[in-house]
């Protein structure tokens, strides 16, 4: 079960600190069979080897190892973290900063060539939810154009777009219907589910039988509260 945070545009480098040396401890102290991890921001990365109960890993990356990438963090950059697990294919990246299906279909390749772990995001927007289930599908497997899912260090998270911030999460049978289908193709790939994850309604999608974790944004930021929410996926 893999639950993971996602800090977005949240938290500095400080509470970030002070964020993952909780956590790390809580971890310490009630060991977990999940597989917990924490997407910070760029300018907040710590060496992931000071938090060994956590995975730490990065929301973003370009795809070059170093170069003429003005803003952007490439691989050289991720390694002096030690930073070995990546988010790509987000939405809120494909919409607000305009990443095509081409260009992340560059990155995921990039992060498989460097072996990373890979959280690949997928996910529809309302319109295309309210066209229907079938719609849904061609939606999300277009999104997986360019993508070799035959990879051991790929999980999957569905986060349809209209959950994601609104506090309004898919309902659970519309969730299962999705990662359903997904299972059926992409077979041994965890896949998760995001948008509007919290502690009221966790336990009812991460015991989904395709369910294999949560990417988890607003409900995630407080330490305490992930703390809370890694419990109830341990003892689901
Ligand atoms: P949310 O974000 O939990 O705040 O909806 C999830 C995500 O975008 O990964």
């Amino acid at each position: 079960m893999i639950i993971a945070a996602n800090f977005k545009t949240n938290h500095t480098r400080e509470s970030t600190a002070n964020y993952l040396e909780a956590l790390n401890l809580f971890l310490d102290a009630y060991p977990t069979h999940c597989d917990v991890r924490v997407y910070p921001a760029a300018s907040s990365l710590l060496r992931a080897d000071l938090y060994p109960h956590v995975k730490l890993g990065a929301q973003n990356f370009y795809p070059a190892v170093n170069g003429a990438y003005t803003g952007e963090t490439g691989a050289q950059q991720l390694d002096e973290f030690g930073i070995k697990n990546v988010l790509t294919g987000h939405s809120e990246r494909r919409i607000i900063l305009k990443e095509t299906q081409d260009f992340i279909a560059k990155k995921y390749a990039f992060a498989r060539s460097n072996n990373w772990e890979i959280i690949y995001c997928i996910g529809e927007p309302k319109d295309v939810r309210d066209n229907g289930f079938k719609a849904v599908a061609e939606y999300l497997w277009a999104e997986f154009d360019g993508i070799d899912t035959d990879y051991e260090k790929l999980s999957v998270a569905y986060e349809p777009i209209w959950a994601i911030g609104t506090g309004i999460s898919a309902q659970t049978e519309e969730i299962a219907e999705v990662l359903d289908m997904l299972k059926a193709e992409l077979k041994s790939v965890p896949l998760l589910y995001g948008g509007s994850v919290n502690a009221e309604n966790l336990r009812q999608i991460v015991s989904l039988k395709s369910c294999g974790g949560a990417l988890i944004g607003n409900a995630a930021l407080d330490a305490a509260n992930f703390c809370k929410l890694i419990q109830i996926a341990q003892n689901k």
